[in-house]
């Protein structure tokens, strides 16, 4: 009888710990929630960040914290559209189950401080100041532009010329956003000049893209030499999403020559709506460099306008969920860095993988839910090698039905692909392949500044 009573004892005693060690523990701001606030948040929640309102201090997060913990446990944010469990870039931002529940406790139990005393908050870095100085041209447009209060996105294709006094090389193109809450994505490329061009400067530098359902925009700016021909084009030397930290290339990768007469083309420039009038001035620094750039980046497109063809061709009726696809077979051996996946409104999901010589397959990217508002460039950790022979394909899902909410017709209507439309409600599937020639050993080298 003694015994069991022991034992009963011995297990109410054992109960009675383990519901203390069970019982959450109370996560507190400084310990548990800084720090997964900070890595995957404050990037854009910072004042003059890109996300409306700051998420530095104590007091910005726990006056949030209900709606922290909704936004968190629904996914929607922090935005990172592409599978971590497929693949993985530099600059991820995912949270844990652990994580979520961390937020979502901390809100339920009342938003504790923890010891805030001497706690360093947030402090947003500079990437490039840090890492490369201050630039050695400003580049400005001749005014600002004008953003109507009229609550539409705009499209728009730009040209930024300038001249110089003699051909220079160049380390880096910066694109400095100024009005964050508006400007969305910005991807640009480089225009050298061979021979001068008379009419190179321009009063109007900016065209509506979607009044431009071919390559007139181009034509528009003002772009082609007097003769009709194209000057070089180094693509995507500057990309830009909000909230995405600027990126370097390790020394040696990248850069660019500039000539005399040179402009930025900025082929995506994307405002986000406005209730208000209003105006941006965003800019480009572009740094010098002494040396002559070693290995210049390369582009490779497929799907739309690229090296392999859309199959079938992208045309997609009303009320339809229909798939896509583009395979390339390379001819010479890459190096990939960079992978730019690209839709529209109607695009869904995203699956880009390469197919070696061998057999083996190399998953590159997985996008579950499309969103377009997030076109992000992903940059792998350590350059992956594709040998010639490789077969890249690219598979997606577009869903021109009503449950499609990014739909911009009510009822839906026939989409099309139109090649070289560059109007939102076209249609477009692209994988956009930022690359090297391969050069033995170039798997090794590793991108991610910070491992
Ligand atoms: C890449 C930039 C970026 C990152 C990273 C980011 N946000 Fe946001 N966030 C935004 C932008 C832009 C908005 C406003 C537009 C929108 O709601 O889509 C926003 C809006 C919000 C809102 C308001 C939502 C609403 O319905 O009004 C909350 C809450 C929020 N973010 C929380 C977070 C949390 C928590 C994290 C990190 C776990 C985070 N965000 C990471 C850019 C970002």
């Amino acid at each position: 009888m003694a015994v069991s009573l022991n034992k009963v004892l011995g297990f109410v005693i054992l109960l009675i710990i383990s519901s203390c060690s069970t019982e959450t523990k109370q996560y507190n701001f400084v310990e548990d929630v800084a720090p997964i606030i900070f890595e995957n948040c404050s990037s854009c929640h910072h004042k003059g960040g890109a996300a409306p309102f700051a998420m530095v201090k104590y007091h910005d997060v726990a006056k949030r914290a209900k709606m922290i913990a909704h936004v968190t446990s629904s996914g929607y944010m922090p935005p990172w559209p592409a599978d971590t469990d497929y693949s993985h870039f530099i600059g991820e931002k995912t949270l844990s189950e652990k994580e979520i529940t961390i937020l979502n406790d901390w809100y339920l139990h009342g938003v504790a401080p923890g010891d805030t005393l001497g706690f360093a908050n947030y402090n947003f870095v500079d990437v490039i100041r840090q890492g490369i100085g201050e630039p050695d041209l400003v580049l400005k447009m001749n005014k600002p532009f004008f953003i109507p209060g009229d609550n539409k996105d705009r499209f728009m294709v730009a040209k930024f010329p300038f001249t110089i006094a003699s051909d220079t090389n160049i380390r880096l193109v910066e694109f400095v956003p100024d009005n964050k809450q508006l400007v969305h994505h910005v991807n640009a490329h480089l225009l050298t000049y061979q021979e001068t061009k008379d009419s190179h400067l321009l009063q109007v530098p900016f065209v509506n893209s979607e009044d431009h359902t071919d390559s007139s925009a181009f034509y528009a700016l003002n772009i082609p030499y007097e003769n009709g021909g194209f000057p070089i084009l180094n693509p995507s030397i500057a990309n830009y999403l909000p909230g995405v930290e600027p990126f370097i290339y390790p020394e040696g990768i990248g850069g660019a020559r500039i000539s005399k007469q040179s402009a930025l083309l900025v082929k995506d420039f994307h405002f986000g709506p406005s209730p208000k009038d209003d105006w941006d001035d965003s800019y480009f620094n572009i740094y010098f460099d002494k040396e002559k750039p070693k290995r210049p980046l390369k582009e490779l497109i497929i799907g739309t306008q690229g090296v392999s063809p859309v199959s079938p061709p992208l045309l997609i009726a009303p009320n339809i969920v229909k798939e896509f696809g583009s395979e390339y077979t390379l001819p010479e051996a890459i190096s990939v860095l960079t992978l730019n996946p690209h839709m529209h409104l109607i695009g869904k999901e995203f699956k880009a993988f390469a197919v070696l010589p061998l057999g083996d397959t190399i998953p590159l990217i997985k996008i579950k839910d499309w969103n377009f508002r997030w076109q992000y460039f992903y940059t792998f950790p350590q350059i992956i090698h594709l040998p010639k022979g490789t077969i890249i394909k690219v598979e997606a899902l577009f869903d021109n039905t009503l449950n499609n909410m990014d739909n911009p017709f009510n009822p839906p209507q026939f989409i099309m692909g139109r090649n070289g439309s560059m109007k939102t409600t076209d249609e477009m599937l692209q994988l956009i392949i930022t690359y090297l020639p391969y050069q033995i050993g170039d798997e090794l080298i590793k991108l991610d500044s910070n491992e």
